[in-house]
């Protein structure tokens, strides 16, 4: 009698833990989905900022020249990242703009710049 009413403690004390354990999961995938949301409004605010404006291709030539032909070379020709000629034909701009700003495919590093920027260099980008 004692040890099964022990047991039915223990079991008790078993589902408080799991559940929670699985309010806590919750929570911190809540907390993760919501930081996901935000950085894409973010991110999707800047694309339409840099849609908005004019961009110069000879400005974002420069622009290339000082960040970028580290990388894909001085005529963006490629070296150890990819040749950028018709890249506008592969990727659409917004594709393009993730690419610049979101830096997920190391060792192509995140830029900080402006939309002006941004869509200055991706006037250059239609230009090569
Ligand atoms: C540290 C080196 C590095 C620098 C600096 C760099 N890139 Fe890259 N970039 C890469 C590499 C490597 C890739 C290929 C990534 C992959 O897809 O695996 C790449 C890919 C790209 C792509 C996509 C190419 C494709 O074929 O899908 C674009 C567009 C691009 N870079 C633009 C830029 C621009 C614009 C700049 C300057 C603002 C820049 N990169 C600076 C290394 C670099």
């Amino acid at each position: 009698m004692t040890t099964s009413s022990s047991t039915a403690a223990e079991k008790n004390f078993k589902t408080e833990v799991l559940k929670k354990i699985f309010l806590i999961i919750f929570m911190i995938s809540l907390i993760f989905a919501l930081f996901l949301y935000l950085n894409k409004e973010k991110n999707n605010t800047y694309i339409l900022k840099t849609f908005e404006l004019n961009g110069s291709a000879n400005r974002g030539n420069s622009l290339f020249k000082i960040n970028c032909v580290g990388c894909h070379g001085i005529t963006a020709r490629g070296l150890v990242g990819p040749d950028l000629h018709l890249i506008t034909e592969r990727l659409n701009d917004k594709e393009i703009i993730k690419q610049v700003i979101e830096g997920r495919t190391p060792p192509m590093p995140s830029f900080e710049i402006d939309p002006q920027n941004m869509s200055d260099l991706l006037e250059y980008l239609h230009s090569l």
